[in-house]
């Protein structure tokens, strides 16, 4: 080889290097070292210099991992080690059974308690990877466990699996094992993509990833923002890789620049298993990606190696599972619910079903015109799902199942609380019932809602209590809880003096309360939490709000015409004023203030600016960074826009980091954050 050829290919060399490195800084650390475009020139010049040698271009060089042709069909795979399955656990009691069993399958060989590695259980697709010599040739789908499809080419388009091992040594033979998945945030951007395309947008991020995955044409996959996690590899005697534990051949992975779950874990024995399921049980909602559970894996591989198999599952190792979050039930009726503001809500009653991990008996139909776009019937099967804290909904109508006599939902044209007409104006989706504070189920929701935590937090009021008060006629407004008596509440049914009391004092205990709950409380239509914080920073007293004009309102950051017009509105009610009256007479106060409108402008680096979180910040939970921020004035919200000021970044940011870099948004870490709370 000439001397010029053994310098460009040295270059090559380092190109590839330095691109993959940035690859993985920005993909998996998500934590990019050089701007977008010195990234771009680096790619670029590396495409012109393969141009030019294109003999010299190899199959791990970064710029080849799109580009393969479609295939007509996927070939058959067959695994050298076969991809088994896990035993699943749904409760404690299988837990401690499974760490009994481990003990015993170990007996004499270790003390108590079992080491076990911890990790989440990813809800997407399994995958196998082989690397010969630290490149990577061939990459499988599960299949039956024995034998896959061969997906080479679409896995060679996502970014985060190496193509290349970034090790002097690799070992000659690796396989590593992992889960194919999409991220929330990238799921939800692409379904609004399918839907902007006038295609059927993906029912959950598993669906699309496997969608995605599963394309005969990489050149589609490519498009498709895809994740890779890695959960261990083929069992491998090779002295390169770990020998002793689970955790260490992660370790090992994260280093191979394999991405890793951060909550991956060591932990010891029955109790601290059950720990780390709580512990992630916790997170599940705030992580970027769905899983379905935890994995639990004895650590040590002598161990695992004499516990051995049983049918074709690990004895070493055990999915807890997370209960369901969708099942499948009849919808024996459809009733119409008042909310608030009088928005009449189609609810599902249906036959009692266990889903995600309580028993659901009604579920949200959302509106008239989603019933119908379900084409959901009462007397259907239904398929109901829950997902966290959210109201339960029904998802589909499972038409296989759809009895002969099914009935057609009407929504109807007059409120079912009042009577009174019900209206639903051009171009919305949700009708509304016209009764305003003489309906009473709108009453009881406005009452509800100013006794709720985050308003008045008048604890004890609930449902049952405000539906006996209302019904009764003894509480018509807010104002109305004030002037409670013992007697009135003690002589209502179920009621013992002792609660009363309690309630009484609840009453008396929310009358101290600020600015920003009280305008939250007053349940004004569009004013939400971080509107009414919003207004009472600006305007600091109630009577200034109350007097302010469209102008004024408008004036106010994030506050537009919708909001403020709902606001002149609520005021201009002279019966919200008399109420507002009576609260105050009956000593209902707060603390009131001059209010930043009256203040020169910006009078701290923090005061008036628009602040998002994202990623897990290293010392400060986001709560804390939230009440620093909010203390100082400044406004944190959740979505990053050509208004926001600042985005504090962590790890595991996602893709407000990104849209920050795109709109050239300042994006602080906890430290930078720090020192800006310092700087005041
Ligand atoms: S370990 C011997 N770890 O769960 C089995 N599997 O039932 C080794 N899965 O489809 C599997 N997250 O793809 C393991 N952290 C994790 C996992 C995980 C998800 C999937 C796996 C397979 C199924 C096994």
């Amino acid at each position: 080889m000439s001397a010029e050829l053994k310098s460009v290919q040295q270059q090559l060399k380092t190109l590839r290097q330095q691109i993959e490195l940035y690859n993985y800084q920005y993909y998996v650390l998500n934590d990019p070292s050089v701007p977008d475009a010195e990234f771009d020139c680096l790619f670029r010049a590396l495409q012109q210099m393969e141009q030019q040698y294109p003999h010299l271009i190899t199959p791990e060089s970064p710029t080849q991992r799109i580009g393969a042709a479609p295939v007509k069909a996927f070939a058959q795979v067959q695994h050298n080690t076969p991809m088994l399955s896990l035993n699943n656990a749904f409760d404690e009691d299988e837990v401690k059974a499974f760490d009994r069993r481990v003990s015993e399958g170990l007996a004499g060989l270790t003390a108590n308690p079992i080491e076990y590695a911890v990790e989440p259980k990813f809800d997407g697709l399994a995958v196998t990877l082989r690397y010969e010599n630290g490149l990577f040739k061939t990459g499988a789908t599960r299949g039956d466990g024995y034998t896959g499809e061969d997906i080479t080419h679409n896995l060679r388009t996502i970014k985060v699996i190496p193509l290349t091992l970034p090790v002097e040594k690799a070992p000659g033979f690796l396989e590593v094992r992992g889960e194919v998945l999409m991220l929330k945030a990238d799921f939800i951007q692409l379904n609004k993509e399918q839907l902007q395309k006038g295609e059927k947008p993906f029912a959950n991020p598993r669906n699309a990833a496997a969608g995605s995955l599963r394309q005969l044409d990489a050149a589609i996959t490519a498009t498709r923002r895809l994740m890779f996690f890695a959960y261990g590899i083929a069992p491998n005697r090779d002295a390169l890789t770990p020998q002793d534990t689970h955790s260490a051949i992660m370790a090992y992975l994260a280093r191979l620049r394999f991405p890793i779950a951060r909550e991956c874990a060591v932990v010891q024995g029955s109790a601290g298993l059950i720990a780390y399921y709580s512990s992630i049980a916790a997170q599940r909602e705030r992580l970027p990606y769905d899983i379905d559970g935890v994995v639990y894996k004895v650590n040590a591989l002598a161990q695992q190696e004499e516990l051995g198999f049983v049918a074709r599952a690990p004895r070493f190792a055990l999915a807890h599972k997370f209960p369901a979050q969708e099942a499948m039930t009849r919808l024996l009726d459809i009733d119409v619910q008042v909310g608030r503001t009088g928005a009449l809500t189609p609810v599902a009653r249906l036959e009692p079903v266990f889903v995600g991990g309580v028993t659901v008996t009604n579920a949200t139909l959302h509106n008239a015109d989603e019933i119908s776009r379900k084409d959901v019937r009462i007397g259907d099967t239904v398929i109901v799902r829950r997902a966290g804290d959210v109201i339960p909904e029904v998802v589909s109508v499972v038409l296989a199942q759809r009895p002969a006599q099914t009935r057609r939902f009407v929504m109807p044209d007059h409120c079912p609380a009042c009577g009174a007409r019900a209206v639903r104006p051009e171009g919305e989706t949700v009708a509304r019932c016209t009764g305003g504070l003489f309906c009473p189920a709108q009453r009881k929701q406005a009452l509800l809602h100013f006794a709720s935590r985050r308003a008045m937090d008048i604890e004890g009021l609930g449902e049952k209590l405000v539906n006996q008060l209302v019904d009764n006629a003894i509480v018509r407004t807010p104002a109305d809880l004030y002037t409670l008596g013992i007697t009135a509440l003690a002589n209502l049914a179920r009621m013992a003096e002792k609660s009363a009391g309690n309630i009484l004092a609840a009453i008396e205990k929310s009358k101290q309360t600020t600015l920003a709950r009280f305008i939250y409380a007053l349940g004004i239509r569009n004013v939400g939490e971080a509107t009414a914080k919003d207004l009472a920073r600006h305007f600091g007293s109630l009577d200034r709000l109350m007097d302010a004009s469209m102008e004024n309102l408008l004036q106010v950051r994030d506050i537009g015409p919708i909001i403020a017009q709902s606001i002149v509105d609520f005021f201009a009610e002279h019966h919200n004023r008399e109420v507002i009256e009576r609260l105050r007479a009956s000593d209902v106060s707060w603390e009131e203030s001059i209010g930043t409108a009256s203040e020169p402008a910006s009078i701290n680096a923090i005061s008036g600016k628009t602040f998002v979180l994202t990623g897990t910040l290293p010392n400060m939970t986001r709560e804390d960074a939230k009440a620093q921020i909010e203390q100082l004035g400044g406004k944190v919200t959740g979505s990053v826009s050509k208004k926001t000021d600042y985005v504090i970044a962590g790890s595991d940011p996602g893709s407000k980091y990104e849209k920050a870099v795109n709109l050239g948004i300042t994006i602080l870490d906890e430290t930078g954050l720090k020192n800006l709370l310092q700087t005041i």
